[in-house]
């Protein structure tokens, strides 16, 4: 974890060192490092399932009702309301079973399936929760963050996948992001989900703000970014950690980086290659997948 956190010290230096290499939207270098590649790595975020309708944290509609996602994906605002709490995790669920992978989640499966035919390994490292990913067909996948169909007990800790919608019928109809919450009553404790091994209250598996990520999880991670030889970043602002900390890393290990987003950000100076766009048309283009 240490050599991660000090990274950030050295990363100004870093920016001065890189910038001078960087290609930005090089399709011709880019194709060749890709094709080189033996093991390649994709960091992925919220952009990449923006066009599948899901709304990213930070961009415009980061909002549920008058609340931030960052203050309901806590465990404080848990033990402080689980009700409003499931109601917001209710509406995600919805919104994420209703959507569809896009072309970017599907570029990105054809291409780990390409790589498992040429003996090359691609792996990609989530920080969502939508399962699109799997859904558009891809096999090595690491959530960092969790999964919307996954609940843990609060008490004996028994994760279960938990794939009906609603999961409880006091659900049905719930996490209406137009309306007030004190124009909704309040689901009784008694109603909410339970674990099915102790009967106790049962929250989304998901890793909240203030929350570890699971080490297990979170060491299959850094072997790869302490491995690979390629490393995507696509649709991610790079800002919660550990994630965030991963492209910096693989850049230190001087080993190519390429980011695929709208926007540039605060880490954008440091990659090698930069894709401006959605990813949803610059991934089909880059990886050299017919959709
Ligand atoms: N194509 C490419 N990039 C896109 C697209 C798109 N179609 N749409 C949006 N983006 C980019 C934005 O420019 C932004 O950089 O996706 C990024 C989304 O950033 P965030 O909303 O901050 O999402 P993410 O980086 O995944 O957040 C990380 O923070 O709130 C927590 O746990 C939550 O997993 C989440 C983590």
């Amino acid at each position: 974890m240490n050599k991660f956190k000090c990274l950030k010290s050295t990363f100004s230096l870093l920016q001065v060192t890189i910038m001078a290499k960087r290609n930005l939207a090089d399709y011709k270098t880019f194709n060749r490092v890709l094709e080189e590649s033996k093991i390649i790595v994709a960091l992925t975020g919220a952009g990449v399932s923006a066009e599948s309708g899901i709304g990213t944290f930070r961009g415009p509609g980061g909002l549920w009702r008058t609340h931030r996602a960052v203050d309901l994906a806590s465990p404080l605002a848990f033990r402080a309301n689980p009700a409003l709490v499931w109601e917001f995790y209710h509406w995600r669920r919805e919104v994420a079973f209703a959507a569809h992978p896009n072309n970017g989640h599907i570029a990105l499966a054809k291409y780990e399936k390409k790589c498992k035919e040429q003996g090359r390994s691609f792996t990609i490292i989530t920080q969502n929760v939508d399962g699109l990913h799997r859904r558009a067909g891809s096999e090595n996948i690491i959530e960092l963050h969790g999964n919307l169909t996954k609940v843990i007990c609060t008490k004996c800790k028994f994760i279960e996948v938990k794939e009906n919608n609603p999961i409880c019928e006091a659900l049905r109809g719930r996490g209406d992001p137009s309306q007030k919450d004190a124009d909704v009553p309040e689901i009784p404790l008694s109603e909410l989900p339970k674990c099915s091994a102790c009967g106790a209250l049962a929250r989304p598996y998901i890793v909240w703000f203030g929350e570890s990520l699971d080490p297990d999880i979170l060491d299959q991670a850094r072997t790869l970014v302490e491995t690979c030889d390629l490393f995507l970043v696509i649709g991610t602002s790079s800002v919660v950690y550990p994630a965030a900390s991963f492209a910096p890393f693989v850049v230190e290990r001087g080993k190519p980086v390429a980011e695929f987003n709208i926007d540039e950000e605060p880490a954008s100076a440091n990659f090698q290659f930069h894709f401006p766009g959605k990813c949803g048309s610059t991934l089909p283009k880059t990886l050299g997948i017919d959709i």
